[in-house]
């Protein structure tokens, strides 16, 4: 359970309306070119960044939210497809961790040119059980947030690999696991608490707020699922998420 406090309810409120007004207007300057006049590359790619980073913080304040309605119990029931929750959830990490990577893949145009430029980049996918037939029945955002996040968390802190799993015949079953330098025995508890890091910088230079898995674990547990991280010094990490369907 994630404890509530009414400044934060109060931050998430009040900061939603002016990031909508910051990327609402970059995204006028960038697309109404008649109405604003041509903007210069070197300030688009400045804006273009602005952009991004406003929307980031967006979706930071969406999962805080997100949570907190989780935490009620206020869930949707959707009919999740789990092929297109992973093509967004790969997209949005690779956003967060190299922008450059992001426009490819969104570019590729057919699925196997996705998973061709994924297979270049390091990235594995196997997606078997009932789920790669069927759709799961759960809260679509909710299911893209874990899936995100631990696939960011996997992008930051790998060497050169990361695989994406996803089984289950009931449950729905998902792995994300890595070659970076892995997790002590000592410190896996302490991962899971808000505003944890082992280190302050990752090498791509990538910095998080501490607060992803905390927000995984506190959905997964309102879910009736689990998390289990298995790694260790050197060796890697591998988070295996379960949740059972609503
Ligand atoms: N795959 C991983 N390999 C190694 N360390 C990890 C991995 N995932 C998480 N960690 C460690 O756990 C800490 C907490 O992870 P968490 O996702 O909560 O925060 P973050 O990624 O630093 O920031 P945020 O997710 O809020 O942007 C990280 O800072 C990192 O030290
Ligand atoms: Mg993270």
């Amino acid at each position: 359970m994630i404890r509530k406090d009414p400044l934060v309810d109060l931050l998430i409120h009040d900061l939603t309306g002016p990031l909508s007004v910051v990327s609402t207007s970059i995204n006028n300057l960038l697309n109404k070119e008649d109405r604003f006049g041509p903007i210069p590359d070197a300030q688009r790619e400045t804006l273009e960044r602005i952009l991004r980073n406003a929307n980031k913080a967006k979706m930071l304040l969406q999962e805080m939210i997100e949570v907190y309605r989780s935490d009620e119990g206020l869930f949707r029931k959707d009919e999740v497809i789990i092929a297109e929750v992973l093509k967004e959830s790969l997209l949005d990490a690779a956003e967060i961790i190299n922008p450059d990577f992001a426009s490819q893949l969104s570019r590729a145009g057919s699925e196997r040119k996705f998973v061709d430029i994924l297979s270049k980049n390091g990235i594995s996918l196997e997606v078997s059980g009932r789920y790669s037939q069927h759709p799961f029945a759960h809260d679509r955002k909710k299911i893209q947030q874990i899936i995100r996040n631990l696939i960011t968390n996997a992008l930051k802190y790998r060497k050169e690999k990361m695989k994406l799993s996803i089984g289950g015949d009931l449950d729905l079953v998902i792995t994300v696991e890595d070659d970076g330098e892995g997790i002590p025995q000592e410190k896996q508890d302490y991962i899971f608490k808000r505003f944890f890091h082992l280190k302050n910088k990752t090498e791509c230079g990538a910095e998080g707020l501490g607060f992803g898995l905390s927000c995984v674990k506190s959905l997964v547990e309102t879910m009736r699922g689990e998390i289990v991280l298995k790694s260790g010094e050197g060796e890697g990490s591998r988070f295996t998420v379960r949740v059972p369907p609503l």
